[in-house]
Formats: structure tokens, C-alpha cells, sequence
């Protein structure tokens, strides 16, 4: 794997692929099997894959979690090596990625109006600020992303779609511990007694997909925030459309998916799950 820390560097590396499939996962690093199920994915379908490790600080809302994001560098290089990953892009400072940055404009609607973007005002812009840059840096063909986050799974297809960029937006199913919790690194921040409470979050997904054509759905998402208030601090469990995050009368025959955020100890979980 060639590690490149500027982006001139990058882009004279990466102008040998002209014409070729151009497989992008960008990161924040502290990588585990979620990231690298997504390389697998781009080693597959594409000539040469190009990773990133940058943890973006204008897409934290509390800076104290940016302070507290896990740093684990030789390891994620490890690891991103043990996949095949063909380039790493390790910016050796902000500066690299956002020098020259322009301003742009996207509508996302109701996108941003529901969830992650209420509850954590300002993160979706720093999102896409940071991977429009890396976008215009890299060039991918295809960028592959964990539908864990599956609101910024969507905003970053949307933004590419209005900015018509020519880059195929991937969405690739969450990777799971044995036990259920949708792999995260933010779950090495969690204690031993709070990681075992942590698969609430998953177990309460699953009640929900049990449950969504016995219960009426504001009646099962208050059941649900309930189950999850016994064991964390949850802020949203809400069921939505797949496609748009909105809600959905009865006559809806489309993807629906239920959302959680939850609180254990001082670790902010995430999840989501297809319940019908
Ligand atoms: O999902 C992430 O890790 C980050 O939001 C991303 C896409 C790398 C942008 O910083």
C-alpha cells in the first residue's frame, strides 16, 4: 500500500488509473470490520482502491468528542493493508484538504430536517464539506459507504446527484459483533459493563421489526424509546421511509427502517435496522 500525505502527491499517484475503476472509502480511522467489509467491497468491483484517514473536525458539533475520537494510526494501516487497500491518503494536516475550498450549495430538503440533523445541528454540512473536498481530490469512480449511517448514506448520495459528480454512491449493510452491536469505533470508548448494555440498541431494533404490523407505529417508536430509556439515555427511536426518512400512512408499500440514538455511560450509539 503506498501512503501518500499530500494531495499533489495523490493526484500524480493517481493519474496513472485514468479510464479505470476508481474505488473510494473515506475514514476517520480507528478502523474496524465495518471499514474493511467496505474495502472488500470496493477491492472487488473496482482497479485500484484508495482509502482516507482524516478526522474532520468541522463535522463535530461537541468538541469534546472530537477531543475524545480514537487515534489509532499504525493499526488502521494494519488493517487497511491486510485488505488490499492500494492507497492510503493521510493528510498531514486540515490544511491539505480544505486550501482552496468553494463555497456550493445542495438542497436536501427534508433530508436534514429529521434525526441526526435536528439533533446535531451543523454536522451534515461539515459531511459534506469534507467529502466534496475529498471527492475533488481523489476522482473516484465509486465510493462505498456503512449504511449504519444511513442518513449520511443518503445526504452524501443526494449532494452528489446535485453537484453531478460522476462517482456511484454505494450503500453496504452494517457489520455486526457477534452479539448484535452494529460495529462502531466509538464502541472502544465503552467500559465492559456499558458495551454489554450497549446491545440494547440492536435488541430494541429487532422488537421494533417484530412488532411493526401488530403495533401502531407512533405507539411501537414510544414503546421502543421506553425499552431504551431503561438502559441508556436514548434521544430518538423513530420508523421512517427507507428512501426519504419521512413518515408514512398506511398505504406505504415501500422499504421502512427504524432509527436509533442512544446514550450509554458517555458513548453516543447509533443504529438502524430494515423492519419491513
Ligand atoms: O462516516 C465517516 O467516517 C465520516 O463521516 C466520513 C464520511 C469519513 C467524513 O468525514
Amino acid at each position: 500500500m503506498i501512503i501518500l500525505k499530500n494531495r499533489e502527491a495523490l493526484q500524480v499517484h493517481l493519474s496513472q488509473y485514468k479510464g479505470k475503476k476508481i474505488g473510494f472509502v473515506p475514514t476517520m480511522g480507528a478502523l474496524h470490520r465495518g471499514h474493511t467489509s467496505l474495502l472488500v467491497k470496493a477491492k472487488v468491483s473496482c482497479d485500484v482502491v484508495v482509502s482516507s484517514i482524516f478526522v474532520n473536525p468541522t463535522q463535530f458539533n461537541n468538541p469534546k468528542d472530537f477531543e475524545r475520537y480514537p487515534i489509532r494510526t499504525q493499526e488502521d494501516i494494519e488493517a487497511l493493508e491486510s485488505v488490499g487497500c492500494d492507497v492510503l491518503y493521510l493528510p498531514e494536516s486540515a490544511e491539505d484538504i480544505y486550501q482552496n475550498e468553494t463555497d456550493f450549495e445542495v438542497d436536501l430538503g427534508l433530508l436534514d430536517k429529521v434525526m441526526e440533523g435536528i439533533n446535531r445541528p451543523g454536522h451534515f454540512k461539515g459531511v459534506m464539506r469534507v467529502v466534496k473536498l475529498l471527492f475533488e481530490i481523489v476522482n473516484p469512480t465509486h465510493s462505498f459507504f456503512g449504511m449504519k449511517d444511513y442518513q449520511q448514506y443518503l445526504i452524501v448520495k443526494e449532494m452528489v446527484k446535485q453537484l453531478n459528480m460522476p462517482i456511484e454512491i454505494l450503500g453496504c449493510e452494517t457489520i455486526r459483533e457477534a452479539d448484535g452491536l452494529a460495529m462502531s469505533s466509538r464502541n472502544l470508548l465503552l467500559t465492559l459493563p456499558e458495551r454489554q448494555v450497549a446491545t440494547t440498541l440492536i435488541k430494541t431494533l429487532e422488537y421494533c421489526k417484530e412488532h411493526i404490523d401488530l403495533v401502531p407505529t407512533e405507539e411501537l417508536e414510544d414503546r421502543c424509546f421506553a425499552m431504551m430509556k431503561q438502559y441508556g439515555d436514548p434521544e430518538y427511536f423513530v420508523i421512517r421511509r427507507a428512501d426519504n426518512l419521512q413518515k408514512f400512512d398506511a398505504d406505504y408499500q415501500g422499504e421502512i427502517r427504524a432509527f436509533v440514538v442512544c446514550t450509554i455511560g458517555k458513548v453516543r450509539l447509533i443504529d438502524n435496522l430494515k423492519v419491513k
